[in-house]
């Protein structure tokens, strides 16, 4: 479970001369554990921002985080590492695979990063890549793929480590409405099998649709 309280980030210098701005500004939600939870709003509102600081990759400027009740604004350096490497999956609108790299190589990055045993590490890559449709694709190289297969690799090695919480940010941003409904079809699917809990981006109302509930932020805040 994901409960925020009054979250605040602030970018910039405050004060007469600075130019602060409220990335988040008094955000409070909680997201059941399980949950597939879509969030909307206009380009600049703090939707990335909301990720990131729920995804270890940044840290709020004041307000509590608490993932399965532990108090993620609490941790350090050290802590933030291990919760993105462990705890969460991220998948990006530009998909940020290693492109010399094969479709299987990056899907075990996440694996090799945390010293799993190789075998495991085979294992786990070969059944995620067949769960999303890609296992004819293993050893082909990122130029030899479409958005869709990029984004369906890219959620493989998300889910490389059995994270409790899948983050994406417009994951579909890049695909065409055929792969996009094909991606979030997938993260239906392995959010209802694994419990794995979802937040996702997304500007397509179409794509929203396929969430259990809708977040709308505006200006920092949630709005309904
Ligand atoms: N690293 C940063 N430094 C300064 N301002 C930032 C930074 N990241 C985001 N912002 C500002 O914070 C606000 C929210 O940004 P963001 O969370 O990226 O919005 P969204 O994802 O909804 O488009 C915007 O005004 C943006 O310009
Ligand atoms: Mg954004």
């Amino acid at each position: 479970m994901i409960r925020v309280e009054n979250a605040t980030k602030l970018y910039g210098r405050t004060g007469p001369d600075g130019a602060a701005v409220h990335a988040l500004n008094g955000v409070s939600l909680q997201i059941a554990e399980g949950e597939f939870v879509a969030i909307m709003g206009p380009s600049g509102c703090g939707k990335s921002t909301l990720l990131h600081v729920l995804g270890g990759l940044d840290v709020l400027t004041d307000g509590e985080i608490y993932l399965d009740e532990e108090p993620i604004h609490r941790l350090d350096e050290a802590g933030l590492t291990r919760l993105r490497r462990t705890k969460i999956g991220f998948v990006f609108q530009f998909f940020n695979l290693l492109p010399t790299l094969t479709v299987e190589e990056n899907v075990r990055m996440p694996g090799l990063l945390q010293n799993r045993p190789a075998k495991e590490v085979e294992r786990r890559s070969t059944e995620l890549l067949a769960a999303v449709g890609m296992e004819h694709r293993a050893r082909h190289r990122l130029h030899q793929l479409s958005g869709g297969e990029m984004q369906r690799a890219a959620l493989a090695r998300a889910l490389l480590m059995e994270p409790r919480v899948l983050l994406a940010d417009e994951p579909t941003g890049n695909l065409d409405s055929e792969a996009s409904a094909k991606v979030v079809q997938l993260f239906r699917e392995i959010g209802e099998r694994h419990r794995t809990t979802i937040v996702m981006v997304t500007h397509s109302r179409e794509v929203a649709a396929s969430a259990h509930r809708l977040i709308e932020m505006r200006d920092g805040k949630v709005v309904g």
